[in-house]
């Protein structure tokens, strides 16, 4: 069935189909600190400067939600997946066993590496196989990053069943060490009453709907948990570093009573801290924040998600309006603490001048094509030659945002609708509202190869809303 005929019975369905109201179950709200610095992948090797960790992807049973069960696909047994943490220069090398029942890889989302060890669906790794990726984290692209399995037309479904974790690099010198430091996997999902994962048939009423929509969970998890506590003492600052790890959902982020310090996005920190009333976070975007711990001992808060519209009428969730609550800020008893000077300069960005770029690219996204075009795997649809700078001129235009993504290379936005990016930034997703154009720059000046470009909407990637970047080589004395 082809992406429209698809569109038109989903809108039709969704008549009969009532979406979940969004009712999270109990909640557990231990104040549990360990929660918000989560296990590390252990570095096995005593060499400098190298970062040598084992993964295995394999079935597991855990309990997800209070009082159930759940069948899912862990990373090392845990959901989230233990994150990664190398320092810029480091060695990684990445020893791999896929003991799922399917092919899988593991693509490292956001960093800069050879194109064979990128985990695109062009290096499948067949189940009970074995796979070491290695590859140098360059200076410079320290930020936060994440990992998870990028087999064709099977990522939204392994993602969904638990395959996800966060990769940090760090920079020789951060700005903010000294800040304490807080990681937030924000992820949503979705369970049939005996606790299984709900993952509908694609030809059923809600299968038709996640296909437009992008797959949407009524229970909402920060690393795993729901609804859990992060203590604050009154005065304290904090480094949240955010992954939005969900397969379709949007967050838009805001604590009440307050306003946060935006340092940094995909590619790592900002020029200078930024601030902002709350923040919205496409799916596989991420964010550094400072929150300030401005409420008086002994109160409490929350990180709430506020409402967001990035949907089609004709499937936008009934409740798509109601806020939800997804982390309690819990302030201690102590006093307050001194005010923390917070550096204005963080780091310099070089600048990707426009005047340089070599040719500009068109893209358009409609409902599950680019160019009018659904992916094919044996189909090239940019080439460019290595060392090129081009600007990509991205065009929504259909009813609902699509997240475009570009693998490998970190770009700079330039204008979104026309709009000149008011600050610089290293990007590698870039939410494109409906009806609205976003151009960036970006520069191949690296690592031939065929790389992937896609909505991150999994199930918009999945049913072929992606395309193919090839880089050539230069010719010898060209
Ligand atoms: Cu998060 Cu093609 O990647
Ligand atoms: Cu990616
Ligand atoms: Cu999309």
């Amino acid at each position: 069935m082809s992406w429209k005929a698809t569109t038109c019975l989903a809108i039709a369905s969704v008549l009969a189909f009532a979406p979940p109201k969004s009712s999270a179950p109990a909640s557990r709200t231990d104040a549990d600190d360990s929660l918000f610095t989560p296990p590390l992948l252990k570095n096995v090797s005593t060499a400098p400067r190298t970062v040598e960790v084992n993964i295995v992807a394999a079935p597991a049973r855990l309990s997800l939600v209070p009082g159930k069960s759940t069948e899912v696909y862990a990373y090392n047994g845990q959901v989230p997946g233990p994150t990664l943490e190398v320092h810029e220069g480091d060695k990684v090398i990445i020893h791999f066993l896929n003991k799922l029942p399917e092919a899988t890889t593991i693509h490292w989302h956001g960093i800069h590496l050879p194109a064979k060890q990128d985990g695109s669906p062009f290096d499948p790794i067949p189940p009970g196989k074995s796979h070491d990726y290695t590859f140098t984290v360059f200076p410079g692209t320290a930020g936060t990053f994440w990992y998870h399995p990028h087999l064709d037309q099977r990522t939204g479904f392994q993602i969904e069943k638990g395959l996800y974790g966060a990769f940090i690099v760090r920079p020789a010198e951060d700005p903010l060490s000294g800040i304490p430091e807080k990681l937030l996997i924000l992820s949503d999902n979705r369970f049939q009453p005996d606790g299984s994962i709900d993952l509908p048939k694609r030809e059923s009423p809600a299968g038709e709907v996640d296909e437009v929509n992008g797959r949407e969970g009524n229970v909402l998890f920060v690393n795993g948990r729901v609804l859990p506590t992060i203590r604050i003492r009154s005065g304290e600052v904090q480094r949240w570093r955010i992954v939005n790890a969900s397969a379709a959902r949007v967050y838009k982020l805001g604590i009440t009573g307050q306003t946060l310090l935006h340092v940094g996005t995909d590619g790592g920190l900002f020029e200078r801290p930024i601030e902002v009333k709350d923040i919205t976070l496409a799916n596989s975007e991420r964010v550094e924040l400072l929150v300030r711990g401005t409420g008086a001992p002994g109160s409490s808060a929350a990180l709430t998600m506020l409402p967001y519209d990035r949907y089609v009428p004709q499937t936008r969730p009934d409740d798509w309006r109601a806020l939800h609550d997804l982390l309690k800020l819990k302030y201690s008893d102590e006093a307050p603490l001194p005010p923390v000077a917070i550096p204005q300069t963080l780091r310099h960005i070089p600048v990707l001048d426009t005047t340089k770029s070599t040719a500009t690219r068109y893209i358009s996204l409609s409902q599950g094509l680019i160019n009018g075009k659904m992916m094919d795997m044996n189909r090239i649809d940019v080439t460019v030659p290595l060392g090129a700078t081009e600007i990509w001129e991205i065009e929504n235009i259909v009813g609902m945002d699509h997240p475009f993504h570009l693998h490998g290379f970190q770009f700079q936005v330039i204008d979104r609708n026309g709009v000149p990016e008011p600050f610089r930034s290293w990007k590698d997703v870039v939410n494109v509202p409906k009806h609205e154009t976003v151009r960036f720059i970006v520069r191949y000046d690296d690592f031939p190869g065929k790389w992937m470009f896609h909505c991150h909407i999994l199930d918009h990637e999945d049913h072929g809303m992606m395309g193919i970047l090839e880089i050539k080589p230069r010719k010898r004395g060209s």
